[in-house]
């Protein structure tokens, strides 16, 4: 906190109130308001807190404009380029890269710890095989609290890492089961020699009746969406895990809270969406139309995979994975390109149509990623799922941030109630 501050004026009493300023270590400043209601009896009002800071965080950065995403500090476009899932998993848990032999030993913790209880197993039997894997995750993810008790003691920091460990080591494994009940195939079990994206690769597409080698290059492929998606500061669903944490639930339920915000389609769901939009659209020539209903305000239709609540300009993640298309298409063999070709050219269209311009309206981390899960052969419907197991990663980091924290109180906004006065009760008959 500085002593600087920032003043509030209401024309109507003539009074003025004086807030705190906190100066960030990079980023705008941030306005205290949290003594405004105990002390002046207002209110600030926010809906969708698009310009509230809703908590102290050193995980993430984000700058909209510059269209900058910062990992502990270290810029997206290195650790894409230059680091793996795991170390950037180790990196958001602890803060800072990890020396090879912490390396070694976090990697060997999670690959050591990937297989689910039997009983857990057994759930999905339960489960219609058409269900949507985002419902089996996210429920499967909330009954784990009946499994591990002693990872849920919130106020011990050892069972925070015990949890943090468990979940990110065994959310591959959750997907790969509800995959393999969609597909109607035996589950296959984790191999703890592979690492963490060829034995997901491996969990999905072996089967017992036939040799599976894991392709290293759809490896790659998914550990750089992976990193992509690890961590995205307080987005809806990370909002949801910290809101859900705060009454001091257990974690497995948080995570699974904040799973069920992502499946949205103005969230995570939005990837799965992007295909939907795009098989839809089908060529070139329908691209205006779309352009046109999406432009429409009497029609909801929206560009998928367009716009960001925080960037107001390309999407850092968007640009390393539409630059890695081409490459992976190629090098995957794949046949996918005219559904690529015809995203670049929806994209080139809604980039110089005024109104995408005049809105910052600019292609987000889903516009592409769907066409290499489709490449790596991931059916739409677990595009989500694929989201969630990254995430889980940054997931768990803010609600260790925010347990560890003695400032943390239960999240409880308020609101502007416009709803009727006092009134008095009729009974039924005179109604
Ligand atoms: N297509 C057409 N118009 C759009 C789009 C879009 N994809 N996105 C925003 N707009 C318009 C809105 O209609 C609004 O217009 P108005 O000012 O005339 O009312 C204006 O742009 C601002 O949009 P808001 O919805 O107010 O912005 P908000 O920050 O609330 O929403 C969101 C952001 C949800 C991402 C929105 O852009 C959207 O629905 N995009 C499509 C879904 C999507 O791709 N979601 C994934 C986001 S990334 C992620 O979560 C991983």
């Amino acid at each position: 906190m500085t002593d600087k501050h920032f003043t509030l004026n209401d024309p109507e009493s003539g009074e003025s109130v004086q807030l705190a300023v906190h100066e960030p270590t990079v980023g705008p400043k941030v306005v205290d308001v949290t003594q405004l209601y105990g002390e002046h009896g207002v209110f600030t009002f926010d809906p969708g807190y698009a310009a509230t800071a809703s908590c102290e965080s050193s995980i993430t950065y984000i700058d909209g404009e510059a269209g900058v995403l910062m990992y502990r500090g270290y810029p997206i476009e290195q650790l894409a380029k230059q680091s793996t899932f795991t170390e950037v998993a180790y990196l958001l848990l602890h803060g800072e890269l990890p020396t090879a032999a912490q390396l070694d030993e976090f990697d060997h913790s999670i690959r050591t710890h990937t297989m689910i209880n039997e009983s857990l197993l057994r759930f999905f039997n339960g489960f219609h095989h058409n269900a949507h894997p985002m419902a089996m995750v996210s429920g499967v993810v909330a009954s784990m609290s009946a499994f591990y008790h002693d990872s849920t003691n919130i106020h011990d920091p050892h069972d925070r890492d015990v949890f943090a460990y468990r979940i990110i080591a065994k959310i591959p494994t959750i997907a790969a089961a509800a995959y393999k009940h969609s597909r109607g195939q035996p589950f296959v079990y984790p191999q703890n020699q592979l690492d963490y994206c060829s034995n997901l690769l491996h969990m999905f597409f072996a089967v017992p009746s036939d040799q599976y080698e894991v392709d290293p290059v759809a490896a790659e492929a998914l550990d750089l969406l992976f990193i992509l998606h690890a961590d995205h500061e307080q987005n809806c669903s990370t909002s949801t895990v910290r809101l859900a944490g705060s009454s001091g639930t257990n974690p497995y339920s948080a995570i699974a809270a904040g799973m069920s915000a992502l499946w949205g389609p103005a969230h995570g769901g939005a990837n799965e969406a992007v295909i939907n939009m795009l098989e839809e659209i089908g060529s070139a020539d329908r691209i205006g139309l779309y352009v046109s209903k999406a432009k429409d305000r009497n029609d909801p239709f929206r560009l998928m995979g367009f716009g960001h609540r925080v960037y107001k300009s390309y999407d850092p993640r968007a640009t390393i994975i539409r630059e890695t298309c081409h490459r992976l298409l190629e090098r995957l063999g794949h046949n996918d390109t005219p559904l690529f070709e015809l995203a670049l050219r929806l994209e080139e269209i809604a980039l110089k149509d005024e109104y995408f311009v005049e809105k910052n309206l600019y292609p987000n981390v889903d516009f592409y990623s769907g066409i290499i899960y489709r490449a790596l052969g991931i059916p739409k419907s677990m595009f989500t799922v694929m989201f969630a197991i990254a995430r889980c990663v940054g997931w768990v980091t803010h609600w260790r941030e925010m347990v560890a924290d003695p400032g943390t109180r239960i999240g409880r906004p308020r609101q502007l109630y416009v709803g009727p006065t006092r009134r008095d009760y009729s009974p039924i008959g005179s109604r």
